[in-house]
């Protein structure tokens, strides 16, 4: 992890007082411009000491921004409902004498340049005019991935407690005709579907209240494309912004009657009342920013940027290709049949096997979700050979070997529940409703932060090669309540639940800085940049048939590069959803992201198995364009045209990979078209399908320019429902011809 990851880490209360270096700039007398800039972005405040702090610009880079200063276009930054400042607050505290007024103004910023001169960090100290309560907004700007990050730090120098009640990370301003919000919602197994809405008068507001698993409803991430009312990939401006927060969130739009809209981002203030006592400091979640005039392709690029970068735990150049065992044995194991699908796995090319739910209890057994969950010792019943001979096994065969936990969780037939009640979420008094019959796990106990830790830790000590670990959650907090925690402040429970959880993960990256770790939650329940400081992939859903992948995947790539987005290739007829799709189709889906599949392999054909085994070799020669290249979505799995692709484009624009789909018939008159946006114009690149025994469009094997691929396009013939097309281009001898029709037909076939 480097230097600046480590200072993205929440801390949530920092004892004594904010500590402000000596000002770079300080405003003195009248008003002036604090400018925090990108290469193509400018955020820009204007203030003078004892002045309302006012936002002036967010968009695209201005260079001199002095002007702006006295332009009075100015809104208030942090909004705190006070004087004719009507909108909702960022701000709303009870004082500790009980006023419920805050007044904040401007006093100083300083400017730094961070680690490698990529990153510059402002902080803008304001306090209250009243009362002994300073804020300081921190802003962290990232050059080259034009990306801006804020938080707020709150600091009580009162005599007695402040009760805050609205703390949002951040209050962006913006000011245009139109606000198209594009955002993402679904439920388990329809994660990440895309909706747009213009945004009218009032407030619309986009949240969780679910405390854990809390991305499969909302996202805490969002798109504006600004004075249009129509979604695009290539133009028009865009905003993006995320929220890195694994507990509730709240997204709220409010536009005004000046036509102008504040978005405030942060922890969901809703039901969780935060008692700061005297001295100490709340540290607000990190919400990221960008912007681009490139669409909404632009946007996600920026932030697929920044991720791989600073966002993301590691950012790895390839990542193993693996079987999963939940879906081809789920409960129902032991060695042999571990065994068995090592062997098929590693005859495939696969390069780990992870062993999911199933493998622990004994008192209780773990051989459905009803028992177990809280005992992390090996059933000796189910593997009396042990955890460390399925990894050696494993190992054996040139695999790595992963394994599942669930450790925030118990279930109540299991040994931990009858040794600690008092470590379940619960208000005394009152059921604690079950969910996949298990109960949470209360983080804010220092108690239980040592234990999830402990489980972590003695998990990896069951053999020395473990590789991976998939960190499940499968339930959400409800009718919350902690034993820990005084009765008074019982609503801290949300923001120390998650806390709790970040403080485990430190310690365990601490401890092991080298294991991949996914962070699952029943599928897509914990997708957000709050988790993937920690860790290394996201499972985006249980939904593991390929049709569905296309809206998950597409939802998901919005905001998330593919490095993080772990894709299976499950069974026909597949276990959610009951469809059948092609093993290629099945494939050429999840080749899009970090590949795996999640099946008894022994249930494959040979044909099948060698056709896997060839679509995971070409995955092997190319993965590290979809890990770490640009990526460009062509059209969307909403089209009415019933097609799609994605391209991603590596870092030179020397290579390139197409994964083209036919999500509905085409019938006999319909052929998709792709342009490819996003090569370099004059380079010529070489065309070549990929998983098919021969060539089947006039196009393959031809070379063309980037202009001509960008502007005719390619026609490849998909016409069958879950037709697909996986194709390799790469900068060619500029000696090579040039063909000029790169159209292709069944009758091309060669
Ligand atoms: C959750 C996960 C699945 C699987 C099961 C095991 O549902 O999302 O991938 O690990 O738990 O119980």
């Amino acid at each position: 992890m480097n230097g600046i990851k480590k200072m993205l880490l929440p801390l949530a209360l920092l004892a004594g007082t904010v500590a402000t270096a000596a000002p770079v700039t300080s405003a003195e007398g009248n008003s002036r411009t604090i400018d925090i800039h990108t290469d193509r972005l400018s955020l820009v405040f204007a203030a003078a000491p004892g002045s309302v702090l006012t936002q002036c610009h967010f968009g695209a880079r201005i260079d001199n921004s002095a002007p702006l200063a006295v332009s009075g276009t100015g809104v208030p930054a942090y909004p705190t409902a006070e004087g004719f400042d009507f909108r909702n607050p960022a701000l709303r505290v009870t004082h500790a004498d009980g006023d419920p007024n805050t007044e904040l103004r401007y006093v100083s910023h300083t400017s730094k340049q961070l680690a490698d001169g990529n990153v510059t960090e402002t902080a803008i100290r304001l306090n209250d005019r009243c009362q002994a309560l300073d804020v300081e907004l921190i802003f962290t700007a990232y050059a080259r991935e034009n990306v801006i990050t804020t938080h707020a730090l709150i600091h009580n120098r009162e005599k007695g407690a402040v009760e805050l009640r609205d703390f949002y990370s951040s209050a962006l301003s913006l000011r245009a005709g139109k606000y198209l919000l594009t955002h993402l919602y679904g439920a388990w197994a329809r994660e990440a579907q895309v909706e747009h809405s213009l945004l009218d008068h009032g407030s619309k507001s986009i949240e969780s209240s679910r405390g854990v698993r809390t991305t499969h409803t909302e996202q805490p991430a969002f798109l504006l494309t600004l004075d249009s009312d129509s979604f695009n990939e290539e133009y028009g401006e865009v905003i993006a912004g995320a929220l890195a927060w694994s507990g509730n969130f709240r997204l709220n739009f409010e536009v005004d009657e000046s036509d102008r809209l504040t978005v405030l981002a942060g922890a969901n203030p809703a039901g969780s009342e935060y008692t700061l006592r005297p001295g100490e400091t709340f540290r607000t979640p990190e919400m990221i920013y960008t912007y681009s005039n490139q669409g909404a392709g632009g946007a996600s690029r920026n932030l697929h940027d920044w991720a791989r970068r600073y966002g993301v735990y590691r950012n790895t150049h390839t990542v193993p290709t693996l079987l999963n065992s939940w879906e081809g044995a789920y409960f129902d194991f032991d060695f042999k049949t571990l065994a068995g699908m090592i062997d098929d796995a590693a005859a495939m090319g696969l390069e780990m096997f992870v062993l999911d739910d199933g493998w622990f209890g004994n008192k209780y057994p773990r051989n459905s979700s009803g028992a177990g969950l809280g005992d992390w010792q090996v059933n000796v019943r189910k593997l009396p050979e042990g955890i460390d001979s399925i990894a050696s096994y494993a190992h054996a065969r040139g695999l790595k070997f992963g394994i599942w936990i669930e450790p925030e969780m118990v279930n109540p037939k299991s040994e931990l529940a009858e040794r600690h009640p008092d470590w379940i979420v619960r208000m005394p008094g009152r059921e604690a409703p079950l969910s996949r019959n298990q109960w949470l796990l209360d983080l804010t106990n220092p108690a239980v932060q040592d234990f999830v830790f402990e489980v972590f830790d003695q998990t990896m000590q069951l053999s020395k090669k473990i590789d991976y670990i998939k960190w499940d959650a499968n339930r959400n907090a409800c009718n919350a309540g902690s034993a820990y925690l005084p009765a008074a402040e019982q609503t801290r429970f949300w923001f120390d639940y998650t806390q709790g959880f970040y403080r485990v993960l430190e310690r365990i990256r601490a401890k092991f800085p080298d294991v991949l770790i996914q962070a699952c939650a029943s599928g897509g329940g914990r997708v957000e940049y709050g988790a993937l400081r920690y860790f290394d992939e996201v499972w985006t859903s249980d939904n593991t048939e390929a049709l569905s992948r296309a809206r998950i995947q597409y939802g998901t790539s919005l905001f998330y590069p593919a490095s993080v987005m772990g894709a299976h290739v499950s069974a026909v007829p597949n276990h959610q959803t009951g469809n059948r799709t092609p093993l290629k189709f099945r494939l050429d889906m999840a080749c899009a992201g970090r590949l795996g599949m999640e099946l008894q392999p022994r249930q494959m054909d040979d044909a099948e198995r060698a056709f896997a085994r060839k679509a995971i070799d070409s995955y092997k020669g190319y993965r590290e364009i979809v890990l770490q290249g640009d990526l460009y979505r062509i059209g969307t799995p909403y089209d009415r045209s019933g097609c799609y692709a994605v391209l991603y484009v590596s870092k030179d624009k020397q290579r390139a990979v197409l994964f083209t789909y036919c999500l509905q018939y085409q019938g006999r008159t319909l052929r998709p078209k792709f342009r490819l946006r996003g090569l370099d114009p004059q380079t010529n690149y070489r065309i070549r399908e990929l998983n098919v025994e021969k060539p089947r469009f006039g196009f393959d094997g031809g070379t063309f320019s980037g202009s001509l691929l960008a502007e005719a396009g390619i026609e490849p013939a998909l016409s069958k429902l879950y037709d697909s097309g996986v194709f390799l281009l790469e900068a060619a001898d500029s000696e090579q011809p040039i063909r000029t029709a790169p159209t292709g037909s069944r009758s091309g076939l060669r």
